[in-house]
């Protein structure tokens, strides 16, 4: 007899989507751990940063990541628009996705996770039963995370906003080292119409569905 599926729910797409709200809810619905797993990439960046080097430097970002430490999870800047900008090119090097790679499986594999990302479905979990791609237009999506930063403190203009992100979107998506893109078996939810609780019930039911 087959063991059941272990619960992960991989949900991938690209910045300011609704991914993390999403992935919040999701998982203190279904009762599983949730990892942000932009976080590594931008923790990576972040050490890069401080240590004065390059984010392009493959030997300085893959140090930082094998080096990684759970208090370099917790540091206050990691949502800056200069280490998002780090943790995109830091993304691009193969070394350093080897390096998150066991940590991201781990975390999910005893007992189910809810993960947010861009490659959880088509390279950490592609066994995943169920996969979703959260995406919205860039419009939408640079109005977001400038409401976000500019509540958070962070004077920023939306048209650098617009910029940044699609500088980043434009990297994520073309690297060779697990592109940004939707798994073949992935749900695809637009939000650009769509506010949190919609998005939220559209994405359960297709939980239930693919969970049983
Ligand atoms: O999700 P977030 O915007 O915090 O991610 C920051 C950056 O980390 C992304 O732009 C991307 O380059 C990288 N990333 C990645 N793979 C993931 C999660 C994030 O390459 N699974």
């Amino acid at each position: 007899m087959d063991a059941a599926p272990v619960k992960i729910v991989a949900i991938d797409g690209p910045a300011a989507a609704g991914k993390g709200t999403l992935a919040r809810r999701l998982a203190a619905e279904l009762g599983l751990p949730y990892l942000d797993t932009g976080l590594l990439y931008r923790a990576v960046g972040r050490r890069v940063l401080d240590a004065g080097a390059d984010p392009a430097d493959p030997t300085a970002a893959t140090a930082a990541a094998q080096g990684l430490t759970a208090a370099d999870l917790d540091r206050p800047d990691l949502r800056t628009p200069e280490t998002a900008a780090a943790s995109s090119v830091v993304a691009a090097i193969p070394a350093v996705r080897a390096a998150l790679l066991d940590f991201q499986r781990r975390f999910g594999a005893a007992g189910g996770a809810v993960l947010d990302g861009r490659d959880i479905g088509s390279v950490i979990f592609p066994d995943a039963p169920v996969k979703l791609f959260v995406t919205a237009s860039p419009a939408a999506r640079a109005r977001r995370r400038w409401l976000e930063l500019t509540a958070g403190g962070t004077a920023v203009d939306l048209a650098t906003v617009e910029q940044d992100m699609a500088a980043r979107d434009a990297r994520d998506a073309s690297r060779d080292a697990a592109p940004m893109r939707p798994a073949a078996d992935a749900v695809v939810i637009d939000t650009t119409e769509l506010d949190a609780e919609s998005v939220f019930a559209l994405a359960l039911r297709t939980v239930r569905d693919r969970l049983g």
